[in-house]
């Protein structure tokens, strides 16, 4: 069993998906990328999420973001379920879906809880920059659709602080202040943020996002 955690390279595989055989990271290339597993084809839940997934095409082309989603179901099973999916919910599933019958990527992945389920993957998450560290995990059960705004947000600030020294608030959203790392002096600060900052506290700085006009 895997034991990944944040700062890992993230494992590389060959998979069956619904779009062919797929080397993860020649997929990825240079993008980000998510990949997130599903209990089962055929779900009410899944089938949400993976069209809520497909809308969001432009909003992860925007951010150089690579999508690719896991289920232990098959290849055939896939191809039928994203022609319900597409009619249901109104959109094209645009990435692949991994058929990991034989739980490989499961497995690697960490994404089978068995004292939630023996044989179905929860629904794990995972961002990976485009240096293939991984950079979020998030494991919802079964029972929760994920929010993908949510991890569109987590992107934004993952791109945001891999460039600048800073940190986003809580519940921050693109465009909102965000805190000046601490290890940074007020001297270097004031170079590095010509905005200018607020000091609430030693500790605790807040400047205009820097990467925005
Ligand atoms: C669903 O996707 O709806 C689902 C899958 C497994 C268990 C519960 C719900």
């Amino acid at each position: 069993m895997s034991t990944i955690k944040l700062g890992d390279k993230a494992p590389n595989f060959d998979a069956e998906t619904s779009e062919g055989k797929i080397n993860f990271y020649e997929y990825l290339g240079d993008s980000w990328g998510i990949l997130f597993s599903h209990p089962a084809d055929y779900t009410p839940v899944c089938t949400t999420e993976l069209g809520a997934a497909a809308k969001y095409k432009d909003e992860f082309a925007k951010r150089n973001v690579k999508v690719m989603a896991l289920s232990v179901d098959g290849v055939e099973s896939h191809k039928a379920w994203i022609k319900d999916i597409n009619e249901t919910q109104h959109t094209e599933v645009n990435f692949p879906i991994i058929a990991d019958e034989d739980k490989k990527v499961s497995n690697l992945y960490d994404m089978i809880h068995p004292n939630a389920s023996d044989t179905l993957t929860v629904r794990s998450v995972y961002v990976i920059a485009p240096d293939k560290s991984i950079k979020l995990m998030i494991t919802y059960p079964a029972s929760t659709g994920r929010n993908f705004e949510e991890l569109l947000r987590v992107i934004d600030s993952l791109q945001l602080t891999a460039n600048y020294k800073v940190a986003t608030p809580a519940n921050w959203k693109h465009g909102e202040e965000v805190v000046i790392s601490p290890s940074i002096s007020n001297e270097d600060a004031t170079k590095m943020f010509p905005k200018g900052f607020k000091e609430v506290k030693s500790y605790l700085r807040l400047t205009p996002q820097p990467n925005l006009d």
